[in-house]
């Protein structure tokens, strides 16, 4: 049975930790179900680490929707995420609730906004439709063009004051849960200590109520991948490789495939012909 929004509040009130990885398609994600992460956030870091797009701004709507229905068709247990892409709500934010509505009839549970000047125009009417809605406040990718040079954010007063305020608002509007990236952890930790809602921490430190990684960076595959806040819980690029140079190898070698890993011919007629094929 799919974790549900009052589970993942009721693992904040209990003190427990939330899991949270980011996954993409029907390969990765029953993994990460397999292994009962809390939540599947189907990121629009897919733009990136997938796509091979210079920023998240660049993903379509269509693309981050298909990818939301696989993640939803092929998981039973964890809450499924939807990360609504910059074009379905950042350009106009009147036709934001639409947009939504289409995530979740593809299947998601809930939906991620990133903090943007409108979005007290956004947030509050998607929830308004029965839409959860989980924020995202900290270094937001879709607006870095806004956010300076530095990736961490809440580096002074006056920022840390707006984080604070803008993870109230969040709560205020009646967001589930925040995601915090790129914050010292002991401004994370005063947040997530003033919130009642979890708060999910991307380089934002231990103190949050849960964590999330980009999937094919914390698994070791994607080697442009170097943050920080990241640890390699795997080493799947050198796997991979490994067994692509081995596969090559064989084939090169004529050791792949073997009769066993091929067809045989059940008809005498097929077998004859062939045989006189040959000989001709
Ligand atoms: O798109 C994404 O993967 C995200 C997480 C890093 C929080 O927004």
């Amino acid at each position: 049975m799919r974790n549900t929004i009052e589970y993942i509040l009721l693992k904040k009130e209990r003190n427990e930790k939330i899991t949270v990885l980011t996954a993409y398609d029907r390969v990765f994600a029953p993994v990460v179900d397999a292994a009962g992460i809390d939540i599947i956030l189907v990121g629009d870091s897919m733009a990136n680490v997938v796509l091979g797009m210079k920023s998240t701004i660049d993903i379509s709507f269509e693309e981050m929707l298909n990818h939301t229905r696989a993640v939803a068709n092929s998981t039973q247990n964890a809450l499924v995420v939807g990360d609504m892409p910059f074009c379905s709500y950042q350009n106009d934010p009147a036709v934001a609730v639409g947009y939504a509505r289409q995530f979740m009839e593809v299947g998601c549970q809930a939906l991620k906004y990133e903090w943007f000047e409108r979005v007290s125009e956004v947030i509050p009417a998607v929830i308004a439709e029965g839409f959860p809605v989980m924020g995202h406040i900290g270094f937001t990718p879709q607006s870095e063009d806004k956010l300076g040079s530095s990736r961490v954010q809440g580096k002074d007063v006056e920022a840390a004051e707006r984080l604070i305020e803008q993870a109230r608002l969040l709560e205020e509007w009646g967001c589930f849960s925040i995601v915090l990236e790129c914050v010292p952890w002991k401004l994370a930790r005063l947040i997530t200590n003033k919130l009642t809602i979890p708060t999910i921490g991307i380089g934002a430190g231990q103190y949050c109520s849960g964590q999330v990684l980009v999937i094919y960076d914390m698994l070791g595959l994607n080697k442009e991948a170097q943050f920080k806040f990241l640890r390699l819980f795997g080493n799947l690029y050198n796997n991979a490789l490994e067994a692509i140079k081995k596969y090559k190898t064989e084939v090169v070698q004529g050791t792949f495939p073997t009769e066993q890993e091929s067809f045989k011919i059940t008809d005498p007629d097929l077998e004859r012909f062939l045989l006189k094929q040959e000989q001709e």
